[in-house]
């Protein structure tokens, strides 16, 4: 359980460290001491803005010797403006040498989406505007097919360049429609997931495909208060449910939530940049909650996606997205 197993017969460890939201300035300590505490997987990509950072950690964690590159795995992702065939490569490349690594153990579409090429030297990342200073800022798509890209993606692990790929976002039909034309299947699935988005089916039908499921936002809208996508009342930190299973299995609410995400067989990858909360984060593997507690959290399922192009495309960068409808 502490690791998770993939179609090719490896294993990606259970929690990893989420880089989303880790400013810049905190990212190479964060992750040297996160790798010095036991974290083996981190989960990084162009768009969190702290990929050169995080290679500084990791450097750094390996330089003392406390594991080696191999023990580790490191996820990045294919930002939305690098889908064209001609600019997947360089983008896997800029992210490597950001990374300070030689190869990704996993590298994931970041979303179904293509935006208009940005070149590096005009701004990296390049975030979701096509140009912030236009008058009427917008997001501009490119018509790029996800064949295209997934073609491109599958061209980087012949190169050596990434060991597996997957996507992140994508619901069944996006994926049984990757699966058709796929010469190399995708890992994993990345996606948000926590008991107020269960996505019961869609975990379900990774697993009769051997499709690797992560769960972002494994604590729920504890991410997206400060960028004005929840309430506060939203929070399973918070829930009553939550903080009784805690007290019956002297844990924290949050090491129930990452539990019950372990437990249906998902990896994790919650984000903290606080020592005591990492460390919290990872001690997950000596408690098991009963099949009533699963079935209890797994019934605050109300279908709540925080993190949704759909509404904060509109709200934040003046273009109505819808990507799930
Ligand atoms: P912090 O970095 O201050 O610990 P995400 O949903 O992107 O994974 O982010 C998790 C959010 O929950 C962050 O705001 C993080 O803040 C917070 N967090 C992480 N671990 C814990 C924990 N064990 N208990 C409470 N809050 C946590």
């Amino acid at each position: 359980m502490k690791e998770m197993s993939l179609a090719d017969g490896s294993t990606i460890p259970s929690v990893g460290l989420g880089l989303w939201k880790i400013d810049q300035g905190q990212t190479a300590n964060v992750v040297e001491s996160a790798i010095g505490m036991g974290y083996r997987h981190l989960d990084a990509a162009c768009d969190y803005g702290n990929e050169a950072e995080a290679g500084e950690g990791i450097q750094r964690a390996l330089a003392t010797g406390v594991c080696q590159r191999e023990d580790l795995w490191v996820t990045s992702k294919l930002w939305n403006t690098y889908h064209a065939k001609a600019h997947v490569r360089m983008a896997v490349e800029r992210s490597l040498a950001d990374l300070k690594l030689d190869y990704l153990d996993l590298y994931l579409v970041h979303f179904p989406i293509a935006q208009r090429f940005v070149p590096f030297d005009h701004r990296y990342p390049p975030e979701w505007f096509f140009d912030p200073a236009a008058p009427s800022p917008r997001i501009e798509t490119a018509p790029v097919p996800i064949a295209e890209t997934w073609g491109a993606m599958e061209s980087l692990v012949t190169a050596g360049l990434v060991k597996r790929i997957g996507v992140c976002n994508f619901g069944c039909s996006l994926l049984r429609d990757l699966l058709s034309y796929a010469s190399i299947r995708p890992s994993v699935l990345q996606v948000e997931s926590h008991p107020y988005l269960t996505q019961e089916k869609l975990l379900r039908y990774c697993q009769s495909e051997k499709i690797g499921y992560t769960a972002f936002s494994p604590l729920g809208a504890q991410s997206y208060f400060s960028l004005g996508m929840a309430e506060e009342s939203e929070s399973l930190l918070n829930h009553s449910l939550i903080h009784e299973v805690a007290a019956g299995q002297r844990r924290s609410p949050a090491q129930v939530l990452l539990r019950w995400g372990i437990q249906r067989g998902t990896a994790v990858v919650p984000k903290s940049a606080n020592q005591q909360r990492l460390a919290e984060n990872l001690k997950v593997f000596d408690f098991e909650l009963t099949e009533a507690e699963m079935r209890s959290i797994s019934g605050l399922n109300r279908n709540r996606r925080f993190n949704d192009p759909g509404d904060f495309c509109e709200s934040a960068f003046n273009t109505f997205f819808p990507i799930y409808e």
